[in-house]
């Protein structure tokens, strides 16, 4: 049993608790957030109201109920830091503990257990023999309870209690009884009792107490969290899918803010591919995934793996593959896995679509790709087509690169910036030839300088430069350098680079001319 501290109120109580024992219990990983709370105005209400009761010498138990991640011990943690006066006992439910019996209430009673001595002589060795202190015949679950409840409220008589158990549902069997009948009875005790749960399989002995349902955050929040965690800036559009693909659900939202980079979002959100979510959650829904047939599998693979969710796009791939498309489809709705309504087929959360899709290995993946690539083709669906194929492709292929620069060209004619730079991300990366990739490249930093990362503009560009064999694409690529430079308020070398730019561009007037002014324009900036 983790505990997770006894004793004055602080915020963040990993320091008393025994780190090894924590070790994969919910508080194992984000014990001291960098980020502040974002909304939960009304769990925070109910959390308060428990609280006020408990000062006022009344008693009260609250419940938080919701699925992995969505921020129950978080709200502990709001607990522990709002109880201010209290004297808090808290312990972590653990999934490798629950065999221990009494193990739980032992850890949660711990820091009372100085008061032993003065309880009803039964109470008392009902209490040492459930915690192992003395041997005797199995006690009473009721004694044992009412042990409990005499111990806590001797121990609030001078100073309000609060007792914290984060995840019941790990608990042993025995202390949920106790704590069950506990939770039934605080009365006037000056005892408050905070327990988080899981919203499936909730211990019989917690169920019909006060509880609180917490759910994903509101979108607002979630973009707040989001954003608090990358720390930069990020677009609305990037914003919007991810908070999208996780449901709002913080853990997801924390673990995508802190594992990408502003630009790798920005790169994946414009992807075809799901954005990866939380391991934990991934392995919660992979593991309802695999227990299915494996051609119920592979439909489903290949629905992940079309972000359009073009219900015909996927069954026609699955049909090529092999797979009777509709009985595949509807063993995964009857799995409760996607919905399919007329021509679309969509995941009942995204985060199954992550999971199916980062679950499935890298080969799964691409023959997947391929096979939606080859349903697009035929479907005369140019952009899908190039999508798939990129993502199926093993190695550099010279013809897909140059399918994908023009598909760039059409994102950029629907003023889709970000998507045209991550089609030429992928355009360079499978371009064979170094000369060809170089000029690919130059796009590629054009679009990354439009998009307003100049910094990445200036690299990329930099990088090709030498691989430029031709005086006027030389020229270019100084142009989007001394851009770039220019944008990042290096005025004087962004003049200088930009002139040679203009000697360089000698064959094309215009062009030269364009460069020659932008050199006068950073020149003048310059001072
Ligand atoms: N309302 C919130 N505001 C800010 N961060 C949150 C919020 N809720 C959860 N988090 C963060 O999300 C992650 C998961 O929350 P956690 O409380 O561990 O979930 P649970 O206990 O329900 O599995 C943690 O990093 C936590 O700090
Ligand atoms: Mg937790």
């Amino acid at each position: 049993m983790a505990s997770i501290g006894e004793g004055e109120p602080r915020a963040d109580f990993n320091a008393q608790g025994t780190s090894s024992a924590s070790q994969g219990s919910a508080l194992g990983g984000w014990r001291c957030p960098r980020w502040a709370l974002v909304d939960r105005g009304s769990e925070r209400a109910a959390i308060d109201d428990l609280l006020e009761r408990v000062r006022r010498g009344l008693s009260g138990v609250l419940v938080l109920r919701g699925g992995d991640g969505v921020g129950k011990t978080r709200l502990v943690d709001y607990a522990v830091e709002a109880a201010s006066g209290f004297r808090i006992s808290a312990v972590a439910g653990i999934e490798s503990e629950i065999n221990l019996p009494h193990g739980a209430v032992h850890q949660l009673l711990i820091g009372f257990l100085p008061l032993i001595d003065d309880l009803p002589v039964p109470q008392r060795q009902a209490l040492q023999v459930a915690f192992g202190l003395t041997a005797g015949p199995a006690p009473e679950p009721f004694l044992v309870g009412l042990a409990c409840l005499t111990l806590l409220s001797r121990a609030a008589a001078d100073q309000p209690v609060l007792t914290i158990v984060d995840d019941v549902h790990w608990i042993d069997a025995e202390s949920a009884l106790v704590l069950g009948f506990v939770a039934r009875r605080l009365y006037a005790d000056r005892v408050g009792m905070l327990l988080t749960v899981a919203e499936t399989g909730v211990p019989p002995a917690f169920r019909q107490l006060p509880t609180s349902e917490v759910g994903g955050l509101p979108a607002d929040a979630a973009a707040e969290l989001l954003r608090s965690v990358t720390g930069t800036p990020l677009e609305q559009a990037v914003v919007d899918r991810v908070v999208a693909d996780t449901e709002r659900n913080p853990l997801a939202l924390v673990d995508v803010g802190s594992h990408y980079t502003a630009e790798e979002l920005a790169a994946r959100a414009y992807q075809p591919v799901p954005i990866p979510v939380g391991r934990q959650l991934q392995d919660r829904y992979l593991h309802r995934v695999r227990r299915l047939p494996r051609e119920v599998q592979e439909f489903v693979l290949l629905a992940a793996a079309d972000v359009s969710g073009d219900r015909d796009r996927v069954a026609q791939a699955a049909t090529a593959r092999g797979i009777d498309a509709e009985a595949a489809e509807s063993a995964a709705e009857a799995a409760e896995l996607i919905e399919v309504s007329g021509t679309r087929v969509r995941f009942r959360y995204p985060v199954i679509r992550a999971a199916v899709y980062y679950g499935a290995s890298d080969a799964e993946r691409r023959r997947a790709h391929h096979w939606l690539g080859q349903a697009s083709g035929s479907r005369g669906d140019a952009d899908g087509q190039v999508w798939h194929r990129a993502a199926a492709a093993a190695g550099p292929d010279e013809d897909l690169a140059a399918g994908l620069e023009a598909a760039a060209w059409r994102a950029r004619d629907r003023g889709a910036s970000p998507a045209r730079a991550v089609l030429l991300r992928s355009s360079v990366a499978l371009t064979p030839d170094p000369g060809i990739r170089a000029l690919r490249e130059v796009a590629l930093a054009r679009a990354e300088l439009a998009n307003g990362h100049p910094g990445t503009a200036q690299e990329i560009a930099g990088d090709a430069l030498p691989q430029l064999a031709d005086s006027s694409a030389r020229g270019e690529a100084k142009v989007v350098i001394g851009d770039a430079l220019f944008a990042q308020g290096r005025d004087v070398e962004a003049a200088e680079v930009l002139a040679d730019a203009a000697t360089a561009l000698a064959a094309d007037p215009a062009a030269s001319a364009d460069a020659l002014l932008a050199a006068l324009d950073a020149a003048m900036w310059a001072g």
